[in-house]
């Protein structure tokens, strides 16, 4: 792919997103890619409507198939843009909406004509989402147009919690960053598909624990997983819900301390859900080198946790790299799942999955 020069624009106060965010709206307008800051983790945005503009992001993650992407919008009033007028009247994604918006919950549901089939990879559904993110609305608003945005990494890398993390990736393959502090929830919003006829589905564990959802669709039925995938959607991967997503450079095993499996290992860095643990994975490693160590908490803290896991991952990463190479290993134990911890053990399960 050819290099282009990626604009950095600071928006880390007030002062800077007012200059920030016309500029970066422009370049929307112009079908250009912008990487911007969400509470989740950082989108690499373009308008949604514009399928050049979409098919431009595909090229610059290097996805090797056409996903579906979340679009992003400012304000309520946009759902009309987005979703079908069936949809809108589905009382779910009302309930979702009120409970859950501005906030990281993706509502997949039947589409409106105006999203072209680029974003929905040719599904008649597509996921929205309205960011709790005071620069990412101004942006959206801005630019005039819903936002498609997926997380603003390389596919299959790292997803991005700060503008540092995008330049590591992107610079040279996106017009612009905008660059604001890092993001508050640390892992993707939680998607729900709601599609006629059908009871409420998790797609993917995220921000908001299957708990609370659970809680605000009861009154219209269960909560159930994703559709065992059939042989014809092979071709159809959804992103993030392939085995070897978010992965780092080195290798991540996940260790049971009980009986933990420490074959094959020399280096290693230790991430651990918390201080005690990270203790006894200390214990456990004193046989082998240790470049760094981490606790996502001090305490068992999911939420704090989750802000810190893909920071974390990034460092040990970088750790562990010689020469510019990544060796060996990073070494964790299961994350607690209850809440917000299920989407952290999603995320080091499928880091830690063969490639
Ligand atoms: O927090 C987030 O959701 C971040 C920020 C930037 O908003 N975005 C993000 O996008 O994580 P991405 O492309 O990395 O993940 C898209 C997710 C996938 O899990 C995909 O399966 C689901 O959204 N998705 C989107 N549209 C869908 C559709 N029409 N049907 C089923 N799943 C869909
Ligand atoms: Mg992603």
């Amino acid at each position: 792919m050819e290099s282009i020069k990626t604009e950095l624009l600071n928006a880390r106060n007030p002062d800077e997103a007012a200059a920030a965010v016309p500029r970066a709206a422009a370049l929307l307008r112009e079908g250009k890619l912008v990487a911007f800051p969400t509470e989740t983790v950082y989108g690499l945005g373009a308008n949604a409507t514009n399928p050049i503009a979409v098919a431009r992001i595909f090229a610059a993650k290097g996805r090797p198939t056409f996903d579906p992407l979340i679009v992003h919008i400012a304000d309520r009033s946009e759902l009309p843009r987005v979703l079908s007028s069936s949809a809108l009247s589905d009382p779910r994604v009302s309930a979702l909406a009120d409970a859950f918006w501005p906030g990281p919950l993706t509502i997949v549901a039947p589409a409106s004509t105006a999203i072209p089939e680029l974003v929905r990879a040719g599904l008649p559904s597509v996921g929205v989402r309205l960011p709790a993110h005071e620069t990412a609305r101004a942006l959206i608003r801005a630019a005039g147009n819903p936002i498609a945005a997926p997380s603003a990494n390389l596919f299959g890398q790292l997803s991005p919690t700060s503008a540092a993390h995008v330049a590591e990736q992107l610079s040279g393959r996106i017009d612009a960053i905008v660059a604001a502090e890092p993001s508050k929830v640390g892992v993707e919003s939680t998607v729900v598909s709601l599609l006629p006829g059908e009871p409420a589905r998790l797609l993917r564990p995220g921000g908001v624990p299957r708990e609370l959802v659970e809680r605000a669709l009861a009154p219209f039925g269960p909560l159930l997983g994703p559709a065992a995938p059939s042989p014809s959607d092979a071709a159809l991967p959804a992103p993030g819900m392939t085995a070897s997503h978010y992965a780092p450079r080195a290798r991540v095993r996940i260790i049971d301390p009980a009986s933990p499996d420490l074959r094959n290992l020399s280096r290693v860095a230790l991430l651990a859900p918390d201080d005690a643990t990270l203790a006894r994975l200390d214990q456990l490693a004193a046989g082998l080198t240790v470049v760094a160590r981490a606790a996502l908490s001090e305490q068992l803290d999911p939420v704090r946790a989750a802000s810190q896991l893909f920071e974390l991952l990034h460092q040990l990463d970088e750790a562990l790299r010689v020469d510019g190479d990544a060796h060996d290993t990073i070494l964790t134990t299961p994350y607690p799942e209850p809440g917000l911890g299920a989407a952290i053990a999603d995320r080091l399960r499928r880091a830690s999955a063969e490639r």
